[in-house]
């Protein structure tokens, strides 16, 4: 398989990035509605220091990505979409886009406003962004928690479209994000 997207499908470092952050994500979600509902003790301290740094490679991985899009062409949606379902997907990948960037930055300053440092599994430290500020903090928390419930209803939508292009549409949009997968377009490309 490519390692660069070709007309058809997506190349194998887009897959790569697609599935290791929508997994790293799934996974970020999870860590901090559980750490929030726990009361003080170590595993919160240390669930929190697992979200921060697995949140700061997922930035990471955001900004590479973002990065390669930009410099790789997608490939061409099917044909017979309605503009309605062409414009829908647009904005809900570059919303995510967005999000998946705004959320680990809001995180980011957090911690920063919070005067708490910050090292990503103990192997490298990450300089604050913000200075130590009280009504920061406040507001950067209100919004990491708007966005976290945001990102959930985009990727509602978002599993839902791939699944209806699987399954009703039977076109080739999800299996041209899936390694390995044979295309059921003409060309038979894997
Ligand atoms: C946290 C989970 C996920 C995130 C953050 C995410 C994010 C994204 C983004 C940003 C794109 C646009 C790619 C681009 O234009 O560069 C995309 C494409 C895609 N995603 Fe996801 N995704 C997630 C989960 C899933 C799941 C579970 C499925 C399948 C059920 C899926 C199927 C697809 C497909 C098929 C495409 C390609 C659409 C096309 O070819 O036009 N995604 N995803
Ligand atoms: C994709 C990246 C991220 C996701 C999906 C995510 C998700 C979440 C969620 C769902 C919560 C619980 C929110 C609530 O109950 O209101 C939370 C809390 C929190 N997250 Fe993240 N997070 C991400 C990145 C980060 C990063 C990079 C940091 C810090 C460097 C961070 C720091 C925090 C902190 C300090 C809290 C505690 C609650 C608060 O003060 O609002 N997060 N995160």
């Amino acid at each position: 398989m490519q390692i660069r997207n070709t007309r058809q499908r997506w190349g194998a470092a887009a897959q790569l990035l697609h599935w290791s952050i929508a997994a790293a994500v799934l996974v970020m979600l999870g860590l901090g509605w559980w750490a929030e509902s726990l009361g003080y003790s170590k595993l919160k301290v240390d669930l929190f220091w697992v979200h921060k740094s697995l949140g700061m490679l997922v930035l990471a991985a955001m900004t590479l990505r973002l990065l390669w899009r930009l410099t790789n062409p997608a490939p061409a949606l099917p044909g017979g979409l309605k503009a309605w379902e062409r414009g829908a997907a647009h904005v809900t990948h570059y919303g995510l886009y967005v999000l998946l960037l705004a959320m680990p930055l809001s995180g980011w300053v957090i911690n920063s406003a919070a005067n708490f440092p910050l090292s990503v599994f103990g192997w490298f430290e990450v300089p604050a962004i913000v200075g130590p500020d009280d009504d920061l903090k406040s507001l950067a928390s209100d919004v990491h928690g708007v966005l976290a419930w945001t990102i959930v209803g985009v990727l509602v939508l978002h599993v839902a479209a791939a699944l209806k292009h699987h399954f009703v549409l039977r076109d080739d949009v999800l299996r041209r994000m899936l390694p390995g997968v044979r295309l059921r377009g003409s060309d038979g490309e894997i």
